[in-house]
């Protein structure tokens, strides 16, 4: 089983490492490689998950082409065949896990959407009733279902910053209007297509965050889409208002992890294999009931 921590092509030019991809610069395009790296309370832990970062590469690309009907997206090809030369004595490892991609011009604009009230969100309803600036109704509880999912746009914050919520008129400040009604509505659109699907394999998508760039002026969708990285993924089956809500991907590893006693600072502890093992399988399972393949 190949299981990848850190894509070391030696003449291949890194140019950035999030806590999970590796994107490497081919001059033209950008390759992104998604590794087995795993996050939890923001630390990336030691230990890799097998097929991870193929699960969540193939969870975007699945999106991808199901969202073409509504955006275009960043994808110029995942088959590691049409790959530029240099990358093709890597093929093994990139199989799967990587894509080559257009470069856009990110727009500065994190584009949160939220359908469940759960997180910082939760925590500022309780305090002042309102959302990012979005007044609710009174009475909710924590992980109800909103009644119209919420826009709620943040800007990128420097690195190991956390992001800091903006409010739609601020959007519009450093974007444009037009842009930033487009942005909301794309990603809503987005949203609603997504968890809907996801809720009839019995996942529920409580909230996710999209980026967006420019290609020759217009707006395309890049980085991840929907993936259990950039959103928040709940088992429906143990779906319940009134509590915080088990993570589908990553509960196995907070449970142990906060019963080690861990101060949630770096370096992360290592982890059991049964917790690697389960982790990994539910990773894969997660992908098998949105694609109905395995991976
Ligand atoms: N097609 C694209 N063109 C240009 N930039 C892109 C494209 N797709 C994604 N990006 C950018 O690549 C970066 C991906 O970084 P990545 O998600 O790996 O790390 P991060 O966001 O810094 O940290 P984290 O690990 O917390 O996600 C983002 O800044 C994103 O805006
Ligand atoms: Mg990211």
């Amino acid at each position: 089983m190949a299981q990848i921590a850190i894509t070391q092509f030696n003449d291949l030019s890194l140019v950035r490492q999030g806590k999970v991809r590796d994107i490497f610069d081919t001059g033209e395009a950008l390759l992104m490689v998604t590794t087995d790296r795993l996050s939890a309370f923001d630390v990336v832990l030691p230990d890799l998950i097998p097929d991870k970062g193929k699960v969540l590469n193939q969870i975007s690309v699945f999106w991808f082409k199901k969202m073409e009907s509504i955006v275009k997206n960043h994808i110029i090809t995942t088959n590691v065949n049409e790959y530029p030369d240099e990358f093709k004595p890597h093929k093994d490892i990139l199989d799967k896990r990587s894509m080559l991609v257009k470069k856009a011009d990110p727009l500065p604009i994190e584009c949160i959407v939220r359908g469940y009230i759960t997180g910082s969100g939760w925590s500022s309803y309780k305090k002042e009733g309102q959302v990012c600036g979005i007044r609710l109704p009174a009475g909710l509880k924590e992980s109800d279902k909103l009644m119209e999912p919420l826009f709620t746009p943040s800007t990128k914050a420097e690195v190991g910053d956390h992001d800091i919520n903006i409010s739609f008129d601020e959007t519009i400040n450093l974007i444009g209007r037009t842009r930033a009604q487009e942005l909301k509505d794309l990603s809503l659109e987005i949203y609603k297509k997504g968890a809907e699907y996801a809720f009839s394999k019995g996942i529920i998508i409580a909230d996710t965050k999209f980026e967006f760039g420019l290609l020759d002026g217009k707006i395309i969708l890049i980085d991840e889409i929907l993936t259990p990285d950039s959103s928040r993924f709940w088992p429906l089956n143990d779906y319940e208002p009134g509590r915080g809500q088990n993570s589908f991907d990553k509960q196995y590893v907070r449970d142990w992890l906060i019963a080690s006693g861990w101060d949630k600072k770096h370096p992360g502890p290592k982890l059991p294999q049964d917790v690697i093992d389960r982790t990994s399988n539910t990773y894969k399972e997660i992908y098998t009931r949105l694609t109905g393949e395995n991976v």
